[in-house]
């Protein structure tokens, strides 16, 4: 467990990673963690739980404050408070028991700049990104780099947003998918699995019904509704994708802040308490909506060469040609080889990629390949047995227990029981 010397430590290492105070009731607090533990370029350093507190770990001089605005005595009290700090970016999260009124009083009353309200329903997956984006601005503007490389040594238990995407049908992405989220929902971390195919074959992969399906939940964007769509296969919970090619169409043209945008059911799966939220994504449009929530891509390859050709098309689509690599952090995309026989292993696969995507340029850094999946009869006939791979296969289960210590940190535990609690289990570091 690190103490709170050591992360000023390494803060003081890496000037591009702008640092975070959370201020508020210890259950917002928490849940305010779990989102921004997974952004590499934000550091949590520390956590005030009451008013007092908060001057005593401002010390810490960090470069932002995400304040509940519950910690104040009132709205002249908040924004006496909120003039005085020196804290060059301020977020102020209003619980929905605060009157509009004085919402927007305190608002009136700000005599600085660098201050944004919310109210409590606002989307903390945005929230987050806003605060990245402002940081990088601040930082920019006093001149500090950001481009570095991260030190990145993984904390707690960050909220996970795992795309699993190829361009290519058939490699793998749904094995994958399944069997990361079975492997992190055995160790104990509250564990969401979510079916994007149109129409998806999820459930009938995991013996599962077609409904209810992610329509359910869309025809009622609610958080209690996002429960009632989810089903569970032994200890993962799964929300099945579209039954059908025009619902799906639907969902692609869903402005992103619409309330039934994928952004929102990240949102509310989030506060329902998940940790690691698993899209399986198809190689077709429907992605392109979640490609823009997830915090991190595996990007599944065949070895081979129309699999490099493949796979760093997939990584130009993400990088350059959606423009999400502001979004996506480059320590965040990895590549997962699946099916490997005697052809192309890791290395060749990585050297090819690299050389692929800029082939004159011995700098170029194409994703590392996180772990290599051999090609075993056992996983598809698991499969067709509607067991899991995981169960069936030990080279398989390796690499997914690999993928999920890599990703979501802990090491294996027995699995939780049927009624697993969801509540968030994060260790603090301060
Ligand atoms: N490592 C492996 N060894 C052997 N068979 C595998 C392996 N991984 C996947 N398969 C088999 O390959 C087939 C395709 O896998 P899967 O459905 O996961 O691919 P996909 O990328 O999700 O396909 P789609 O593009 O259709 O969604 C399945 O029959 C599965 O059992
Ligand atoms: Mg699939």
């Amino acid at each position: 467990m690190t103490n709170n010397n050591t992360w000023l430590d390494q803060l003081t290492q890496n000037a591009d990673v702008a640092t975070v105070l959370l201020a508020g009731l210890p259950q917002t607090a928490d849940m305010w963690y779990s989102v921004i533990a997974n952004e590499p370029r934000l550091r949590v350093v520390a956590r005030a739980v009451a008013r007092e507190d908060l001057h005593a770990k401002l010390a810490a001089n960090p470069q932002i404050l995400l304040l509940d605005a519950l910690l104040a005595q009132g709205p002249q009290d908040l924004a006496d408070l909120l003039n005085g700090l020196q804290v060059p970016l301020i977020y102020v999260v209003f619980p929905a028991q605060i009157p509009d009124a004085d919402f927007h009083a305190v608002q009136a009353a700000m005599r600085r700049d660098g201050v944004k309200f919310y109210r409590d329903t606002a989307n903390l997956v945005d929230l987050v990104r806003t605060m990245v984006t402002d940081a990088q601005m601040l930082q920019r503007q006093n001149g500090a780099s950001w481009s570095a490389e991260l030190s990145g040594a993984r904390q707690v238990l960050p909220v996970r947003l795992v795309g699993v995407w190829s361009l290519a049908g058939g490699v793998g992405k749904t094995t994958i998918a399944s069997n990361l989220a079975f492997a992190a929902a055995r160790r104990g971390i509250p564990t969401l699995l979510v079916g994007m195919g149109a129409p998806d074959d999820l459930p009938l992969i995991l013996g599962l019904k077609p409904q209810p399906n992610i329509t359910t939940w869309r025809a009622n964007p609610s958080q209690e509704s996002l429960k009632a769509a989810l089903q569970k296969r032994d200890v993962v919970d799964v929300l099945a994708g579209f039954p059908d090619m025009l619902s799906a169409a639907q969902a692609i043209s869903t402005p992103p802040d619409a309330a039934n945008s994928l952004r929102n059911l990240a949102d509310q799966a989030i506060r329902l308490g998940y940790a690691a939220i698993v899209f399986d994504l198809p190689p077709s449009m429907e992605s392109v909506a979640a490609l823009g929530v997830i915090n991190l891509l595996l990007l599944v390859a065949r070895p081979s060469v129309e699999g490099v050709m493949r796979t760093v098309e997939g990584y130009r689509t993400v990088v350059e040609r959606l423009g999400l690599e502001n979004l996506l952090h480059p320590q965040n995309l990895r590549v997962v080889l699946n099916r490997v026989r005697d052809r192309i292993d890791s290395k060749s696969f990585h050297d090819l990629a690299n050389r692929y995507l800029k082939p004159n340029n011995p700098q170029a850094a194409f994703p590392p390949v996180s772990v290599s999946i051999p090609d075993r009869l056992e996983v598809g006939q698991a499969h067709d047995r509607g067991d899991w791979p995981y169960l069936a296969c030990d080279p398989l289960a390796r690499a997914m227990d690999t993928l999920a210590t890599e990703l979501f940190g802990g090491a294996s535990q027995p699995p939780v029981g049927d009624n697993g609690t969801k509540r968030l289990r994060i260790k603090l570091p301060f």
